[in-house]
């Protein structure tokens, strides 16, 4: 089997981040991450601490030691070989072991399950106005902006100076929060406050994988900038008069903007390992977030086996809401991670506000296109060269000072872009047909990117003129582009592998161009040659996307504090927009422009003032989760690994959790001559309404299926009363089609709440990773 890779789920504009680490094969030692089973600790033992440690002592390999050291005593050996004990997100610890101690660790009581550690190396905001949180109604009012919720993120640090992170208009911290501000390089404990109410770093696994590594900013600190524009995107404060070099000017803000922000720095710029991922979530845990976004996942695990599985398992049975990526590999389907059943799965879509500029032709021509040059607003008149599929660099650079223009008909556009920038010239015009020009558009020269439609009306002009000449114009920022929001290209797509009976992603939210806060000394991107800097950067990925859905369930757990994270969820997940903002269907920029499948979008674009009064939820606890563990055929160890000691037999297997979207799999080659096959759902439904209300159900037709759901009518007498149904889907033994989709919507007799549930039917592999190995 593959390594498994964990990633930052974002993309740098002009370089596609996408960091994707093979691990080299294990060498003699390796950091191991170990699950014990704490209900096996002696009685000798006041503290699972300590035994941890006499655990590793006893088994320390003392004959390779002396080949290696002469100084080393058995007992100094194994407690400097302990990175890291876990109290909260798993029952264990972190350790450097050959593999013989890992054997002998194996046969040690209490001994549940290791796994290798992995390299974690290297994975304005106008969206509140687009998702219409507004000071008037909804939301951010009822939710107070999240004023007594603490959101924490593990990720790259962050710039505590940004005036995102500022507490002004903040009330105190709430009493409860045990965290820390931990001082360390160019960070010191007094920079936190209000807003800012928890710093940490971790990076025991990181040092103990490169002993020689070199921190430079051994503190929580960022200078990638990732955690700190994920950080101001779930709950920057107010800050007036910002922009991307003039491009989306306006008011920042985050989604709770009076939430408060711990982080939690795992990931380092010389790498990143699950072992300090576990510790940064264990600790968040204990410090007593009530959010946790997550951008950053582990793709080709089974559950058993993902730390961020592991950890937010024990987060969930807290209460913590979690909020991870979907990842950044679409659109191919079933590339996503953190398709983890108690957490929520994001998938990133764009906004409706685009980048442009435009070219004024000689003949008086207007057109406008896509850019984000950074550099002068204006560019004036001079000759225009058409140069074919700018394959050519030297070719380019002979026309000198001039303006390309490169038609890519390959989805060559990026290659083009490099060899025009390598060329040196004036400036470049691409006409392309590219779906992943998010990723393209910021370049070091000026640039303009046309459609192939716009880009014929040059091209006309060029064949018309002996002289062509052409003047550009940048800096342009369009609102209310239509149609929005489209799920973006990157966005991973379902099934998921861990978990294919549950649909996901589960929602969309914003993710492509947003922006939001950037350390004051990281470049943003070049000009020319230049490194340049701005306190505000655009990003796509579904890292940015993740933590608008974080901020947003802060505003729902404050408004509703009884609400467990699977009913957060739903809220959500049942009140999101299928529609764009022309009224039809969201489509996905990676399907032709096809109507968006629940596979690339979950539920839709999340729609935080609905999912603050949902009608109905979907609930789930850990003995559901477990229930559905037990179906997918685990061990009872592997089981362990994820719920720690919770005692549970097996005896209520069920695959069929209460999730508020529904996925069945239609492709059985079995004997039987039966020509269709019938999936049976139930689900259980909580009223949270009015206590008086009766819902009837509504389906959209599925070609080639026969949905039926029974009742078709559900009368509730009160709040809180739970209701349940079934859901069968009838459909051929093999599906034609790979995916069809459709939804059932359970709308109440006052026409108030619409609780609606996508369902995806598909012959795609439905086997989960975990039983591919063995
Ligand atoms: C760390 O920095 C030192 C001094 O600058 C350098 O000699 C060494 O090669 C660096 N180590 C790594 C792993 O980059
Ligand atoms: C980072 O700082 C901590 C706390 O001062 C220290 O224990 C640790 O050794 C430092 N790590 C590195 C890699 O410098
Ligand atoms: C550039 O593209 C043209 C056709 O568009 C092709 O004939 C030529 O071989 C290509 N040159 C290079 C260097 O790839
Ligand atoms: C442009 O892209 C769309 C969607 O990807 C595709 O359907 C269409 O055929 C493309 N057009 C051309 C001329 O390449
Ligand atoms: C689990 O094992 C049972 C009994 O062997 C089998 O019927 C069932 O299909 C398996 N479930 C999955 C999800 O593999
Ligand atoms: C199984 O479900 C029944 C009925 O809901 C419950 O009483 C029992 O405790 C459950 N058993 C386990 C092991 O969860
Ligand atoms: C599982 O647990 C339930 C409830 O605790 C109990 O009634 C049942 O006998 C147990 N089943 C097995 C096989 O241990
Ligand atoms: C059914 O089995 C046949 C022959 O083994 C195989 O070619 C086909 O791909 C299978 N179809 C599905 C949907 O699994």
């Amino acid at each position: 089997m593959a390594s498994p890779t964990l990633f930052y789920m974002w993309l740098c504009l002009v370089t596609f981040s996408q960091f994707n680490f093979i691990l080299a094969e294990p060498a003699q030692a390796d950091t191991y991450i170990i699950h014990m089973d704490l209900s096996a600790m002696p009685k000798l033992f006041s503290e699972h601490r300590s035994w941890y440690a006499a655990t590793l002592s006893s088994i320390s390999d003392v004959s390779q030691i002396s080949t290696t050291t002469t100084t080393t005593t058995t007992k100094t050996f194994s407690s400097s070989k302990l990175l890291y004990t876990y109290s909260n997100a798993i029952h264990g610890f972190s350790a450097t072991l050959s593999s013989s101690e890992l054997k002998m660790l194996e046969n040690s009581p209490g001994f549940i399950s290791s796994i290798r550690d992995v390299q974690v190396t290297i994975d304005t905001t106008h969206t509140s106005e687009f998702l219409q949180l507004s000071p008037k109604s909804g939301a951010w009012p009822a939710g107070n902006y999240g004023k007594d919720i603490i959101v924490g993120l593990v990720d790259t640090g962050i710039w505590p100076e940004s005036d995102s992170f500022k507490d002004d208009g903040m009330t105190e911290i709430p009493s409860r929060w045990k965290g820390e501000c931990e001082s360390g390089t160019a960070f010191s404990s007094s920079l936190c406050n209000k807003k800012l109410i928890g710093a940490r770093y971790f990076n025991k696994g990181l040092v103990s994988h490169v002993p020689t590594v070199n921190i430079s900013m051994n503190s929580t600190r960022d200078t990638d900038g990732h955690g700190t524009h994920t950080s101001s995107t779930a709950v920057g404060n107010y800050v007036e008069g910002v922009s991307y070099f003039d491009y989306g000017p306006g008011t920042a803000v985050g989604m709770a903007p009076q939430a408060r922000v711990a982080m939690y720095k795992a990931l380092w710029e010389a790498g990143s390992y699950a072992s300090d991922i576990l510790a940064a979530i264990d600790q968040a845990i204990d410090d007593g977030v009530d959010v946790m976004s997550l951008s950053l996942g582990l793709d080709g695990v089974s559950l058993h086996e993902d730390p961020v599985a592991i950890a937010t398992f024990a987060a969930m049975e807290k209460g913590i809401f979690v909020a991870t990526s979907a990842g950044n590999e679409g659109p191919w389907y079933g590339l996503l991670h953190n398709g983890i059943p108690w957490v929520l799965t994001v998938a990133a879509g764009s906004v409706d506000r685009e980048y442009s500029g435009s070219v004024a032709l000689g003949n008086g021509d207007t057109i406008v296109g896509k850019t984000l040059y950074p550099g002068n607003s204006l560019l004036g008149q001079m000759p225009l060269v058409f140069m074919d599929s700018c394959n050519n660099t030297n070719a380019i650079k002979k026309i000198g000072h001039r303006i390309a223009v490169c038609l890519d008909t390959d989805e060559a556009v990026g290659i083009q872009a490099n060899n025009v920038k390598d060329a040196g010239i004036d400036g470049g015009i691409f006409i392309t047909n590219s779906s992943s020009l998010e990723l393209l558009i910021e370049t070091s020269f000026p640039s303009l990117f046309l459609t192939l439609e716009d880009g014929q009306t040059v091209l006309d002009y060029i064949k018309s003129s002996s002289s062509p000449t052409a003047s550009m114009k940048f800096k342009m920022t369009e609102l209310g582009t239509k149609p929005a929001p489209r799920a973006a290209s990157y966005s991973s797509r379902g099934p998921s592998l861990s978990c294919p009976g549950v649909l996901k992603p589960d929602l969309m939210a914003p993710g492509t161009l947003v922006l939001a806060a950037w350390p004051q000394t990281t470049p943003v991107t070049t000009l020319g040659s230049q490194s340049v800097f701005s306190n505000f950067n655009l990003l796509s990925g579904t890292s940015m996307s993740c933590p608008h859905t974080a901020g947003l369930a802060a505003l729902i757990k404050e408004a509703h504090p009884e609400w467990s994270p699977a009913a957060i969820r739903s809220a959500l997940m049942t009140t999101a927009d299928a529609m764009d903002n022309t009224g039809d269907p969201i489509k996905d920029i990676g399907d032709n422009y096809r109507v968006a499948s629940p596979l690339a979008m979950g539920s839709g674009q999340v729609n935080p003032n609905k999912a603050l009064d949902p009608g109905l939820i979907y609930d789930a606890n850990a003995e559901d989760y477990i229930n559905l563990l037990c179906s997918l055929n685990y061990t009872m160890k592997q089981i362990k690994t994820i719920t720690r000691t919770t005692t549970f037999n097996c005896s209520n297997k069920s695959a069929d959790l209460n999730y508020p979207s529904f996925i069945a799999f239609f492709h059985s080659n079995d004997s039987s001559s039966a020509a269709t096959i019938v999936q049976e759902f139930r689900r259980t439904v909580t009223n949270v309404g009015n206590a008086k209300s009766t819902y009837s159900v509504t389906l959209t037709s599925m070609d080639g299926f026969e949905v039926t759901v029974m009742p078709s009518t559900l009368s509730f007498t009160e709040k809180n009363q739970k209701l349940s149904y079934t859901v069968t889907i009838e459909g051929p033994r093999v599906m034609k089609e790979l995916v069809v989709h459709g939804a059932l919507t359970w709308v109440d007799s006052d026409g108030k709440y619409v609780v609606r549930s996508p369902i995806v039917t598909t012959r795609l592999n439905s086997v989960p990773i975990a039983r591919k190995k063995s």
